[in-house]
């Protein structure tokens, strides 16, 4: 079976195809284009990213669908929350659209998931992996700092276990950035700048924190104060080393989740840990995680960092393993900016 993937909830847009035979998932294409407009706002500007989807979706399909007919499609999967509402809309539109024509289901996707989900796209077969193992997942990105229990993949069974309570760790990672006056996204550039003093300091023995390690209530995030910090922290010292305060800051805000994930596998049984979204990217957090794995004896699956970020392979991976469990799912689904309204839509597990 062919299954063409749709992701337009914020700056990216992206049409993958995947192929899944013999239980097996292969993705044959996955178009990125990232929208460069929202780097002159410092931030995603989500009148400009409606326009720049519609503006380039039916190109970014014609490049994915080079060597795949779209005739040879047997089911689609769209982002269909959470998201910028015009932004969704683009792609829900045009997945919609080719259903009807080729008179095949559309399955209306949940973003996160997605993060988490396009980690088996290495584990083969699917059947193996679905029956009696429970995952802990992590969505770290510019919208969503969430963690998830992964009861069942097929049915898939996924609750939220929690959440941040105020910014995200990309969105802080991204503000970061434009209170050092970098340029956005925040994330990589600070994580770049954070490895140049960490060669810096690579003999030094002890290294002071500069600001601490949020910690709020339960399994939450917190990075309000963290901002807060930094702010403080660059008015009282104007000639301030940047390399030293982002690796800093890159250390309070990664210990955060690093500790979190610990405490949670203090409490609780898991035979794995699914890592997904934009920051899983980050080297500091990657090194870490290895280190729990080690600790607890735990895999954890990190996507490269090509499928860490926005894509729609992760989608087209995703609608699967809803097809499979939920085949009656209804084509008329509505979008929504928000995960929990989505889910009402068809899921009452
Ligand atoms: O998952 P994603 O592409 O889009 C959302 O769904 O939000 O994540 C984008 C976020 C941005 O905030 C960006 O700054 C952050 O991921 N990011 C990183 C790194 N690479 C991307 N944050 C920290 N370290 C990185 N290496
Ligand atoms: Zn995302």
């Amino acid at each position: 079976m062919k299954v063409l993937g749709i992701e337009t909830s914020c700056d990216e847009t992206s049409a993958s195809i995947i192929e899944f035979k013999n239980n097996e998932i292969q993705i044959l294409s996955n178009v990125i284009l990232s929208q460069d407009i929202h780097k002159i706002f410092g931030g995603v500007y989500p009148e400009q990213a409606f326009r720049k989807h519609q503006e380039n979706i039916i190109e970014i399909l014609k490049q994915a669908s080079k060597d795949v007919g779209i005739e040879e499609i047997d089911l689609i999967g769209v982002t269909a929350y959470p998201g910028l509402v015009g932004a969704l809309a683009s792609g829900v539109a045009v997945a919609k659209t080719i259903a009807k024509i080729l008179s095949k289901p559309v399955i209306p996707v949940n973003h996160l998931w997605g993060h988490l989900l396009v980690n088996f796209k290495s584990i083969k077969p699917i059947n193996r992996v679905n029956t009696n193992k429970k995952y802990l997942g992590l969505v770290i990105s510019g919208g969503h700092t969430n963690t998830y229990i992964l009861e069942n993949l097929i049915p898939l069974k996924i609750r939220k276990l929690s959440s941040t309570l105020d910014d995200a760790v990309g969105e802080a990672f991204d503000k970061a950035a434009r209170i050092l006056n970098l340029g956005f996204p925040g994330g990589p550039i600070i994580d770049k700048l954070a490895q140049n003093y960490q060669q810096r300091i690579k003999n030094s023995k002890e290294i002071k924190p500069i600001f601490p390690v949020p910690n709020p209530r339960d399994y939450n995030f917190s990075y309000s104060g963290l901002k807060t910090a930094l702010i403080r922290y660059v008015k009282k010292n104007p000639s301030f080393d940047l390399e030293e305060v982002c690796f800093h800051f890159q250390y309070a805000a990664i210990k955060h989740i690093v500790n979190k994930m610990e405490l949670i596998l203090k409490e609780n049984r898991f035979d794995g840990i699914l890592v997904g979204g934009g920051v899983a990217s980050n080297s500091f957090l990657r090194t870490e995680l290895a280190e729990i794995q080690d600790k607890y004896g735990i895999e954890i699956l990190i996507p490269e960092p090509v499928l860490c970020t926005d894509n729609a392979a992760m989608i087209a991976i995703t609608s699967i393993f809803i097809y499979l469990s939920y085949p009656n799912i209804p084509e008329d689904f509505d979008i929504h900016p928000n995960e929990e309204e989505g889910l009402l839509n068809w899921y009452t597990g």
